[in-house]
């Protein structure tokens, strides 16, 4: 049931060092569950594995989600698990009903997500619609039928340039590397037709213009729907409709991770950080009608269920248009991800984020890491400039791990006190940094084949999960096995040397997700304080009773007296006069 948005006016009177009247979000709540949740990244092959064959599955998700219900979180988004050769890890889906038998079952399905339902965790699945896998049956029909039949029409199979047809139909790069397009052979043995892959080549784009892709993709809906899944991760929702034509694009291509060769992120006043992707294949104004379809299809369950976009889009307001109130209900923040460790750029996102969605009546996400990103613990170990490499080699300038841990939890808390919906990528509770000195030997992530080893890829960031410190693959399974190497290190982040630690990572999330129900912050306001507002490297905001405080500087913030300390994301210094302050990269919340 759609409800309509309420504004609620700030709720700030204090007056003093926390005084904050600078209103820059009133607050929204329209009552359904996601506008204000934290949401959990479970990126299935690497989140804990029951049966022992070194590849996480569903019943190693279920035998964890305690782990989950205790950290504090509203909902799991679950990474793709359908039948799939896993070329691009599962995002290569050949069946979108059925479960990889590396994964387990439909009935182990069913199991985990009646145990999330019964933890209240909701679930969420990827819904991958832009390209099927290679293997689907749908692509397999489309080889054999050859040109010109309404199985090739189901994807984008085109004749090729040149005399004989032998140049690509157009000029598009892959953005895994690569070109774009790859010549089939035909049945008699010719070379034949080409059919576009905007990623792998077992990857092949589907023809969004053809009705039939639009009534397959309403009836997978249904399918996990009536399943009862409460929502959908759209993959690659701003790629589907390619403008008409394909026509040549010059433009530079955006890496997988949305970061383009040679371009600086700079801060322009909307936000943006360059983490869009352009050109003819993306942000089309046909993707809409798409979601204003399944809009309708959604709004027939009860529950609220939601559509998530992934669209690296921007500006920011371009972004907002996936989510007007009959489309899809949130959009990824990439903006935010990608914003350098810097208070001006970060307050300029805070409030260009907050704006482009009040437009529209929907709620801002949040969110700081995912499985096609380098960690934050080690993106913000590598400087505050906001590099973001598509994944490191052990020849590459390391992350200082120190520091990168101590802004990441800095920066976590920024991010977890802010009102809307903020999504947690597996791990990044325990603090845990990439794997940054993977041998190329074990890499498996396609961009890294397709760069032909210029990029690294993302392989660093979808390492198993450390659950028990002292136990052989420290107990992601039963055996030891992982399917990527796990650095030494991780035995230290392990979530049983955390737990119950105080100040460890793992305490300071759950001490936060706490607070941050307890206190409303998901559905409250954000107003700057005055004494910082204009701050080179503080950023600081009220929240209604809650203020945050994020000291980017090199020089202690002190906390007023008359404040009580909520959370902090490191130790905080107490001063000769008794006095508390916040030390360089640190956050700390006061009730005040
Ligand atoms: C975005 C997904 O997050 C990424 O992992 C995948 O490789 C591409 N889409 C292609 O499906």
């Amino acid at each position: 049931m759609e409800e309509t948005p309420v504004t609620i006016t700030s709720p700030s009177t204090a007056v003093g060092p926390l005084a904050a009247s600078t209103l820059v979000h009133a607050g929204q709540t329209g009552g359904q569950w996601w506008r204000d949740a934290v949401i959990y990244q479970v990126y299935p092959r690497s989140f804990a594995d029951a049966d022992g064959d070194g590849v996480g599955d569903l019943r190693g998700i279920t035998s964890r989600l305690d782990h989950l219900a205790a950290l504090g979180v509203d909902a799991v988004w679950l990474s793709p698990f359908y039948r799939s050769p896993q070329h691009d890890a599962g995002y290569d889906v050949a069946d979108y009903r059925q479960v990889d038998p590396l994964f387990g079952t439909l009935e182990d399905f069913d199991e985990l997500l009646a145990t999330a339902h019964g933890l209240g965790i909701r679930v969420i699945v990827d819904l991958v619609p832009n390209h099927t896998s290679s293997e689907h049956v749908w692509f397999q029909e489309a080889l054999a039928a050859g040109p010109g039949s309404p199985e090739r029409a189901r994807y984008l199979f085109r004749d090729g340039r040149g005399e004989h047809g032998e140049l690509e139909p157009n000029n598009w790069r892959s953005i895994f590397g690569g070109n774009a397009w790859t010549r089939v052979t035909e049945a008699d043995g010719t070379p034949g037709q080409w059919y576009l892959h905007l990623f792998d080549s077992t990857q092949p784009d589907l023809d969004w213009t053809n009705p039939e892709v639009h009534a397959e993709f309403e009836q997978v809906l249904r399918f996990w729907l009536d399943r009862g899944v409460d929502g959908f991760r759209v993959d690659v929702a701003h790629g589907m409709v390619k403008a008409d034509g394909l026509p040549d694009w010059d433009g530079s291509v955006a890496m997988v991770d949305g970061s383009v060769d040679g371009t600086d992120p700079g801060a322009p006043e909307d936000g943006s950080t360059g983490a869009g992707n352009s050109g003819p294949a993306f942000d089309q104004d046909g993707v809409h009608e798409i979601y204003r379809a399944w809009h309708r299809v959604l709004a027939e369950y009860d529950g609220d269920r939601a559509l998530v976009a992934e669209a690296w889009v921007e500006p920011l307001s371009r972004l907002a248009r996936y989510v007007r109130p009959d489309e899809m209900h949130q959009a990824f923040n990439f903006s935010f991800l990608t914003t350098a460790w810097k208070a001006g750029p970060l307050r300029t996102v805070l409030a260009g984020s907050l704006a482009a969605n009040d437009a529209v009546g929907a709620p801002t996400t949040w969110v700081l890491s995912n499985h096609d990103v380098v960690r934050h613990a080690s993106r913000l170990g590598l400087g505050v400039d906001g590099e973001r490499p598509n994944g490191l080699f052990a020849t590459d300038p390391q992350p200082d791990e120190a520091t990168g841990l101590r802004r990441a939890r800095a920066a976590t808390l920024l991010m977890l006190g802010l009102p809307g919906s903020a999504y947690l990528y597996q791990g990044e509770e325990l603090g845990l940094p990439d794997h940054t000195a993977l041998p190329d030997e074990v890499r498996q992530d396609p961009a890294f084949f397709r760069t032909a080893g210029t990029e690294a890829g993302r392989d660093g960031c979808r390492i198993p999960l450390p659950w028990q410190s002292d136990a052989p693959g420290f107990g992601f399974g039963p055996t030891g096995a992982t399917w990527l190497p796990q650095p030494e290190s991780y035995g230290r982040y392990a979530a049983d040397v955390q737990t119950g630690v105080p100040g460890s990572t793992l305490e300071t999330y759950r001490a936060a997700l706490a607070a941050r129900r307890a206190h409303r912050l998901g559905s409250g306001t954000l107003a700057w304080l005055d004494a910082y507002a204009d701050a080179d490297d503080v950023v600081a905001y009220r929240n209604g009773d809650v203020v945050v405080i994020a000291n980017l500087s090199n020089r202690p913030v002190v906390v007023p007296r008359s404040a009580e300390v909520l959370v902090a994301s490191g130790d905080l210094v107490r001063g000769l006069n008794d006095e508390t302050s916040v030390p360089t990269d640190t956050t700390v919340w006061l009730r005040a």
